[in-house]
This record gives C-alpha cells, structure tokens and sequence, in this order.
C-alpha cells in the first residue's frame, strides 16, 4: 500500500501541491499563483473558481509526478483563513467574489458592534476581537450587498477556503475543521458549535454554513473523474495551526512564528482555552476524536507582502532574495522605519484604519536601507507581539520559525537579536504543509496519535543574540517613535 500523503497548501498568494512520504521528506512540489484583487482600497478578493482550477491543476501535477493516484494514500488540506467563499450548492459554481482575510470592507461594522458594547461578550465565546480580519462581518456584509446571495435562498452555501475545496473534491460534502471554523467569529470555541448568538449578531444564517468537524479523520473521498480514482481526504487544518502542528508545538508554551504573506505567532496553550487581556487571540489549534486544543495568537498582517510590495508596487528589487545581500550592504538602517501597516494593523494594536509610514527619509537614504527597514519590521512587530505575549504571562523562551522568508538568515538573526531569544529554524521551512501531512498521516492511520506523527519532522539550527545592548535599544525607541505616529492618524 502506498504511504506518500498530498497536501494542497492553499495560501493567499499561492495554491501549492506537495507530497510527503510517511518519514517527513518532501518528495515534490507544484504551484500556482492566485490572482489578487483590489477593487477599492481596502478591498482585496479572491476569484474562488480560479482557486479551484489552480488547486486541481497543481494536485494532478503531483499525482502524475508520484506515478499515478495509486501511490498517494490520502489528502491533507490547509488553507489560507477567513477567506470566505459563496457558491451554489448545485454547481458548486462561486456566486460572487471571495472576501480574503486582509480585507477591510467591514471596518465600520466593527466599530458600531464594538461602540454597542459587543466586544467582551465576542472575546468571550470566540477568543477573537471585533475586527474585519474575522470571517463574520464579512458573511454578513455580502449577504446585505450582493442580492444573487440571498437569491440563491436554500442553494447557497458558505464556508472558508478548505470548505470550498473539499466540496468541490467530494461533490457536495458541506463540513469545515474546528482550526478554520474558530476563525469565523461564528463558533463558540468552548462548546465546538455554531452559536446562535454570534449567528444573530453578524446576520449570517446557520443554514448556509458546514458542518464542523476533526482535524484528523476519514472525512470522505473525492470523486472518482476528478484524479482517476478517490483518494481519501484525512487532514484539514488552517495554515497557522498547520505550522503549529509541523513545529512540534505540542507543550504549553511551544511558540512558533511562520512568516508568509503575514507573520503569525502561535502559542500552544493545552486543552482550556485561556483567555487574553492584552488583545491577543484565542484560537483552535486543532480538534481531534472531539477534544479541542487550543493557542494564543499574534496576528501580523504584513510581512512577506511587504517584500512583495517592494518589488512589484515599487520596483526596488527583482527577486524577494536580493532584500539579504540590499540590508547586509549597509551598515544600518541609515534612521529610516518602515510601519507596515498596509492594510491596517493586526495584533496587539487592531487599527483597522492604519496606514502604512516609512519615516526618516533624507537624500541620504536609498534603496538599501529602505529595504533594510523593511526586513527591520518583521522583528520590530515580534516584539510587540513577544511584550504582549509576557503581560499574558506567556513568556517565551524559544521562537521556532518557518515560511518562505525565514530562509533569509539576516531576518532570522536579526529576529534573535531584537527578541534577544534563541531563534530555531527547522531544516525543512515549509512547516506549514508538513502540519498538514501529520494531520493527513494521521487520520490516515499511518502514525497512532498526532504526536507520533511528530517523527515526520526534523530540527534545524538555532540563531542566537548577537547585538549590542544599545544598538537594540535606539532600533527599538525609532520603531516606538514610527508607530506611535502611525497609531495618532485618526485616532
Ligand atoms: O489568517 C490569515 C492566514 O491564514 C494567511 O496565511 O500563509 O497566506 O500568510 P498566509
């Protein structure tokens, strides 16, 4: 019987398949890029058939490169999160454009939920914030706006991207895992079920919605025209809890930080669900035989899209790799910060109207200390995430990092330096799928628990603080200084 699992790692700026045998080895990769759109400022959606297409397409990819579908023995998912999609239960066809997690178009919503005294009685049952990050107010906004939705009546279905995909792949299965389901605002984190209240306060139907379930499991088969033969789906995870899986976070108090087209930070926290005071998150981490298991998080909105930015909007780099060799070729930051705030500011400060700042120009600056400010910021926003962390009482005592960005050991050392932690990089950085083959590894019965899955994954090195104690401290007073001018606009 064949071993080799595929995960389909649907992020937000690409859609990925990769396959994984039984020991952890990455066996091969296809990938696709998603179309971003921008229709107003703040607005950003997805085209969820072209998600669907590019999914398929990268699948098949890695099926024909294993041989053919007899060699794979089940699917793990993981996705992008808070991206909601909409279709029609009969064709699984979208109905309407899908609102992806940075988008900001329930802003004012939030504010007048928040204004009306709503927030506690959220943070309470959903460990969220009200902020338009969260999947809710954006099912309510398009149920008020897009008449085709409610057209639809009994025909529409709802559901984030892993939702979306696993119907499409099964043909009409309407489920969602717990990890996805907890970022909704929908669910009660404590009780694993929609909640007729949070359903009452964001205007969604619970109709429309799947049906939650386990992360690790037997959850059904895909259809047999679609890879020539079913395949079992057995893993389903967000993306963040995903990378949480894959870095082993399986103590209280294991923190990990995966730099994509955002940063997040993930503290396991057990099987109770702890709740913040300093506005960091509460969240699944994953369910499994029903048992809940939940996280603190740290949300950062911006980090490997800056680079993006850099290079695409601004045309200062040609490759995401050049920003090493632009920071290392100067010998500071030449007194410029940048504030990524480009599509407001995530945990701990929730400011959804932000903006961005790039502070401390002169003629004296040029590309590489812009950029050099740019790779600053990742370590700069990890640090507020780290204080607030502590005034939770979760201090951390190592930092295990992953993603696409983390292969530049100039961000990573500087992230050691400005945390003053140890900083642990595994071998292989792209944890977030193999999370998502334990999950599928295990639902699939090739390892006993989650845990023993663990074996799939192999440490890296470590980075250790190297900087001076008043070099630290000035970068630390000049991103305090940027911020606070970036937080006083509109407040
Ligand atoms: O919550 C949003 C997150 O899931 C997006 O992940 O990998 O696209 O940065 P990524």
């Amino acid at each position: 019987m064949s071993d080799t699992i595929l995960v389909l790692d649907e992020g937000t700026t690409s859609t990925r398949a990769m396959r994984f045998a039984v020991d952890g080895s990455c066996l091969g990769s296809s990938q696709q890029e998603i179309t971003q759109h921008y229709p107003q400022s703040g607005e950003v959606e997805h085209d969820a058939a072209e998600i669907w297409q590019r999914s398929v397409d990268v699948m098949r990819a890695e099926i024909e490169a294993a041989g053919g579908v007899e060699n794979i023995a089940a699917i793990g998912i993981t996705n992008q999160r808070e991206t909601i999609v909409f279709w029609d239960k009969r064709s699984g066809e979208p109905l309407a454009p899908a609102i992806v997690w940075q988008d900001r178009r329930t802003a004012a919503i939030c504010d007048r939920l928040r204004a009306y005294g709503h927030e506690p009685m959220v943070q309470r049952k959903t460990g969220l914030l009200l902020d338009p990050y969260f999947s809710g107010s954006k099912i309510g906004w398009a149920l008020e706006n897009w008449p085709q939705l409610k057209a639809a009546g009994e025909h529409l279905a709802v559901g984030t991207v892993e939702s979306y995909l696993i119907f499409r792949m099964t043909g009409g299965l309407h489920i969602t895992d717990a990890s996805n389901a907890a970022r909704t605002a929908l669910m009660d984190i404590h009780s694993g079920q929609w909640d007729d209240e949070l359903l009452g306060l964001f205007g969604v139907p619970h109709a429309i919605l799947p049906q939650i379930v386990d992360c690790a499991g037997d959850f059904g088969r895909t259809e047999a025209d679609l890879f020539g033969a079913p395949i079992p789906i057995c893993g389903m995870a967000g993306d963040q809890q995903a990378a949480t899986i894959g870095q082993g976070c399986f103590a209280p108090g294991d923190t990990k930080a995966t730099f994509g087209t955002g940063a997040f930070v993930l503290s396991y926290a057990g099987t109770s669900a702890p709740l913040s005071a300093h506005r960091i998150l509460t969240t699944i981490g994953w369910q499994l035989d029903g048992v809940r298991h939940y996280a603190l998080e740290g949300s950062i909105f911006v980090s490997g899209s800056l680079i993006q930015w850099l290079r695409d909007q601004l045309g200062m780099i040609v490759e995401a790799e050049e920003s090493e060799a632009l920071a290392r070729s100067v010998a500071d930051n030449g007194g410029v910060t940048i504030v990524p705030a480009l599509s407001g500011l995530g945990a701990p400060h929730w400011r959804a109207d932000a903006r961005a700042a790039i502070t401390g120009l002169s003629f004296a600056s040029d590309k590489a200390h812009i950029v050099r400010a740019a790779l600053e910021a990742m370590a700069h926003q990890m640090m507020d995430l780290k204080t607030a962390f502590a005034a939770d009482g979760v201090d951390w005592s190592q930092l295990r990092v992953d993603g696409g960005m983390v292969s530049n050991d100039w961000m990573v050392q500087d992230l050691a330096d400005i945390l003053q932690l140890e900083v642990d990089r595994p071998d292989f950085i792209e944890t977030t799928a193999l999370g998502a083959a334990m999950l599928a590894a295990t639902g699939a019965g090739l390892y006993p628990s989650l845990e023993a899955s663990a074996a799939m994954r192999r440490s890296g090195g470590a980075f250790t603080p190297k900087m001076q104690d008043a070099e630290r401290s000035a970068r630390l007073a000049q991103w305090q200084a940027a911020l606070a001018s970036v937080l006083a606009q509109g407040a």
